[in-house]
């Protein structure tokens, strides 16, 4: 699985470890020009293997620091045949450093795990400086998806972005975010959220 995973990574050249990292050259890392789309944290990977097949013209990049769900995510693509993913197995921040500017079309961040303690919310993925990130590596127009079934984790979200001018948020009804996207497949922890009787809520942002 290492040789696999190596051909299927992003070069661990360009990261924050390395002193002479540079911006990261999509067309090489992809083959040629694409589109391309980031999950951040896709656990088992599940929802990142579906938008996969559903978009073989896309290149899509996971992050994932949990070595099972790196794993898990590899033994689904060699299945499926999945040949338009890259994976970076560490963390996602490291990543987002070295992506050029506007390069990103749509980022899926579902779930993000949600540091329920006041004193740990500074962990929250969703942060004034990963806010500041995603803002540079998207380009104008690209989507921003949060899914999330924890109230305050929401209201963080919206209380973050309202603040901001650089991302819309797209809600015109309370569908639009208490329905998945039509594209939408549910991930494992999204299953064991409706199993213990959570309720997910899923918000749509827009690069101005
Ligand atoms: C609550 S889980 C949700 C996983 C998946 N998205 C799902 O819905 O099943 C959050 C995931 O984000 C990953 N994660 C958290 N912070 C991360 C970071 N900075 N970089 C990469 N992955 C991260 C965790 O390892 C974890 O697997």
């Amino acid at each position: 699985m290492d040789a696999y995973l190596s051909s299927v990574s992003v070069p661990e050249a360009d990261l924050r470890r390395n002193p002479d990292r540079r911006q990261i050259d999509l067309q090489a890392l992809f083959g040629g020009q694409r589109e391309i789309w980031l999950e951040i944290g896709f656990g088992g990977g599940e929802h990142l293997i579906h938008q996969a097949l559903a978009n073989p013209s896309v290149g899509l990049i996971g992050c994932e620091h949990y070595v099972d769900g790196v794993a898990k995510l590899l033994a689904a693509m060699k299945c499926e045949g999945v040949e338009n993913v890259r994976v970076h197995p560490y963390d996602a921040r490291d990543l987002m450093d070295v992506l050029p500017d506007g390069s990103v079309s749509k980022a899926f961040l579902l779930y993000p795990d949600p540091w329920p303690k006041t004193r740990h919310h500074k962990r929250r993925f969703v942060s004034p400086e990963n806010l500041d990130a995603f803002a540079r590596i998207l380009r104008p127009g690209a989507e921003l998806r949060v899914a999330s079934d924890i109230p305050d984790y929401i209201r963080h979200t919206l209380q973050l972005t309202r603040d901001r001018d650089d991302f819309e948020w797209m809600a015109r009804t309370s569908a639009d975010w208490r329905e998945a996207w039509p594209d939408w497949s549910s991930t494992r922890y999204e299953a064991k959220a409706i199993r213990e009787g959570r309720t997910p809520c899923y918000l749509t942002f827009r690069r101005v």
